[in-house]
């Protein structure tokens, strides 16, 4: 079984105060996107899992992906053995939702293997983290609550970004602290002249951005040079600190990336797609 799982965006993000459980309540339209991670999961003897970036092996036997194969295999009470393998090219620590799509997309394969239904995800799906719920449907939806409550939007398509990812690896739970300390700011405001008519509904200011800039100062200098260069608005997905402006299709949001400065960590055209996942032949049929 493999699966390609889409990175998200967040077209705005509007952040509450903390709440007693910790978790900031949030307004946000997510919107997945054509850079995605690839995972293969099949029945094996023994249970292993591998994380490949760029050539090597990044980590072991922790990651979220694996805790949605336990997860279901848990619920469906089943002793069978697995193989999970991950090719990631999603950056992670950068606000694009890597390791919370190849959750989603895990909980899908083993749930389709083991004839998990979909309402069991959906319950398993937050217990992951905040974002896993929204990838486990995937397209364009409004988000509200930590994260868990997912409205499906219909897909607003026909545009592209030109995604950058700083050289930053940003921890969500320390940029909302900063968020806290320095008194729940609200994020710049994109004019609205700067945005594809279908998205001009969209309030599309990221309140996390003052924060992430506090955590990370680089980010502002990234968002500022990107800015000039392209001669638009520039704004941040989720806790950063990727950044993305928007252009017209794909084509154009390529040729921008010639002016991204040197040592970022990602530059790429990429387009909203309408699903958060999808299944793809085994590469032996
Ligand atoms: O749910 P997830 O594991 O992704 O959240 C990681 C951390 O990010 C939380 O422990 C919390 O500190 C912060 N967070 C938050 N409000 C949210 C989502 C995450 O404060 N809505």
């Amino acid at each position: 079984m493999q699966a390609d799982a889409l990175a998200k965006v967040n077209l705005g993000l509007l952040v509450g105060r903390r709440r007693p459980d910790g978790f900031h309540p949030l307004r946000s339209v997510f919107q997945s996107v054509s850079l995605a991670d690839r995972l293969e999961l099949e029945s094996a003897v023994e249970d292993s899992v591998e994380s490949w970036a760029g050539g090597e092996v990044i980590d072991g036997d922790r990651n979220l992906a694996w805790r949605a194969v336990e997860a279901v295999r848990g619920h469906a009470g089943s002793p069978e053995r697995f193989r999970l393998r991950l090719r990631k090219h999603i950056p992670a620590a950068a606000g694009l939702g890597g390791g919370s799509a190849d959750a989603a997309a895990a909980l899908r394969l083993a749930g389709g293997h083991l004839a998990v239904g979909h309402a069991l995800l959906e319950e398993i799906a937050p217990t992951l983290g905040s974002d896993v719920p929204f990838c486990l449907s995937g397209g364009t939806a409004l988000v509200q609550g930590r994260g868990d409550e997912v409205a499906p939007l219909d897909p607003i398509l026909g545009y592209a970004l030109a995604l950058v990812v700083p050289p930053a690896e940003l921890a969500t739970p320390q940029v909302f602290a900063a968020w806290d300390d320095l008194g729940e700011p609200t994020g710049p405001v994109i004019p609205a002249s700067a945005v594809p008519p279908q998205l001009r509904h969209v309030d599309l200011r990221n309140d996390l951005y003052p924060a992430a800039v506090a955590v990370a100062p680089a980010v502002d200098d990234w968002r500022q040079e990107l800015a000039g260069a392209w001669g638009r608005p520039v704004t941040m997905s989720g806790s950063g600190p990727s950044l993305y402006a928007f252009f017209v299709d794909e084509d154009e949001a390529a040729a921008a990336l010639a002016a991204v400065p040197r040592g970022a960590r990602l530059a790429e055209a990429v387009t909203p797609q309408p699903v958060g996942w999808r299944a793809l032949p085994d590469p032996d049929e």
